[in-house]
């Protein structure tokens, strides 16, 4: 019997090609993993294809759940916005396929790890990362090995005789429960605006004239409610992508630094991720010091950062966890947003844990706090910096 050689499979062209890649080339008997993290393919299709290109064996492993509370919730107790801006929909998923590849791995015994990535991308970082920290069996990463463009694995396949169903698909798609990220084709020029025909999740006309107002409520950073009733955490995010993408929120835009350097030009449909990390991060300044709130920003950069850049399992990640875990403990309470024809804005929240007095902040008459205490602390708290400026003046008069 020949040895075995294992791949998470979507079914598209670049894992199609890497399956007869294992079989021709290597010699290997090929295991199939299909992990559905929300990305709503066709299971049967693609269980079909693997069958087609004579897979030994195909899994299906429904992952939605765990990529939920293991991987969604922790991003947003971290508020995780890769350069302000994108919520590492497809980042967050990759360690969790690599996870269940591996654990089929050990099943199956095989003798190789293979992944469809280029070597263009931060996925190939993510899943060599991955599966290394679990196993020390080779990776076989055809593409990237072979250099091969889309041009080429279309020759390959059709020299095989593999069907590859949209000949011309106009952008590369990933997506998940957390989002939906479109690149490539025309879009790859960073100053063409992406056609409303690209988008699948958020309206971009025909938005309700009124605006919607969602009630998000947490219980220690979790998203437990909508509007009061309680939800599951799937259901959670499905509820809001849905909802706010009608309200035409979450289309991200930017320029984006991969991990190997290449700037590339990203798009997403990220709605629920928009108003969940929105709200998360509203309401922890309502319960958080301003010294932990000002900590915690640099924490859920780099949270974000070893996130993106294939750096899931390095120690680091648990230490900030720790850190992320611990400061979620007031982080209880409902914060109100207003969704209206592609904006989104906080305008109410509440917490038991609050930190806000308004006794205290306002200017109206009564305030609890007074004054006449300030002018001290402000003497106090600007005391090295007026007696450096007045040192350096000095310093200048003399030269
Ligand atoms: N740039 C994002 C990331 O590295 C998304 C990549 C999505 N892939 C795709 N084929 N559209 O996480």
């Amino acid at each position: 019997m020949a040895e075995k050689g294992i791949l998470a499979f979507s079914g598209g062209l670049d894992t199609s090609v890497v399956v007869k890649y294992l079989q021709e080339e290597h010699g290997l008997d090929v295991v199939t993993v299909t992990v559905d993290v929300g990305q709503n393919d066709d299971k049967r299709a693609i269980a079909a294809k693997a069958k087609s290109l004579g897979v030994k064996r195909h899994y299906s492993i429904d992952a939605r759940s765990e990529f939920v509370t293991d991987y969604v919730f922790p991003a947003i107790k971290a508020n995780a916005l890769y350069q302000g801006k994108y919520c590492l929909a497809t980042a967050l998923a990759r360690p969790l396929i690599a996870q269940k590849v591996l654990e089929v791995a050990r099943k199956e015994n095989v003798s190789a790890l293979a992944h469809g990535c280029t070597g263009k991308g931060n996925d190939q970082v993510r899943f060599d990362l991955a599966l290394r920290s679990g196993s020390d069996l080779p990776i076989i990463a055809p593409i990237r090995e072979k250099n091969l463009d889309r041009a080429a694995e279309l020759e390959f396949a059709r020299e095989r005789g593999i069907k590859i169903e949209t000949v011309a698909k106009r952008y590369s798609i990933d997506q998940n429960l957390w989002g939906r990220a479109i690149e490539g084709g025309d879009i790859e020029d960073p100053y063409t605006e992406p056609p409303d025909s690209a988008f699948a999740w958020v309206s971009t006309r025909d938005m309700p004239d009124s605006p919607a107002y969602v009630e998000i409520s947490f219980e220690r950073g979790v998203p437990t409610r909508i509007d009061g009733r309680r939800m599951g955490p799937r259901r959670i995010i499905e509820h809001l992508n849905e909802r706010a993408g009608r309200a035409g929120v979450g289309i991200v835009d930017h320029i984006e630094d991969r991990t190997v350097g290449i700037k590339s030009r990203e798009v997403y449909e990220t709605p629920a991720a928009a108003c969940l990390i929105e709200a998360h991060a509203d309401l922890e300044k309502m319960v958080h010091t301003g010294r932990t709130g000002r900590f915690k920003r640099a924490v859920d950069e780099e949270w974000a950062y070893l996130a993106y850049a294939g750096l899931w399992q390095d120690p680091l990640r648990k230490c900030l966890d720790a850190f992320i875990e611990a400061s979620q403990e007031p982080v209880t309470g409902t914060v109100r947003l207003r969704l209206h024809k592609g904006s989104l804005r906080v305008v109410g929240r509440k917490s038991g844990n609050s930190l806000y007095d308004q006794r205290r902040s306002t200017y109206g008459t009564g305030s609890t706090f007074d004054q006449r205490m300030a002018s001290g602390f402000v003497e106090i708290w600007g005391m090295q910096l007026t007696e450096a400026n007045k040192l350096q003046e000095a310093r200048a008069e003399k030269s």
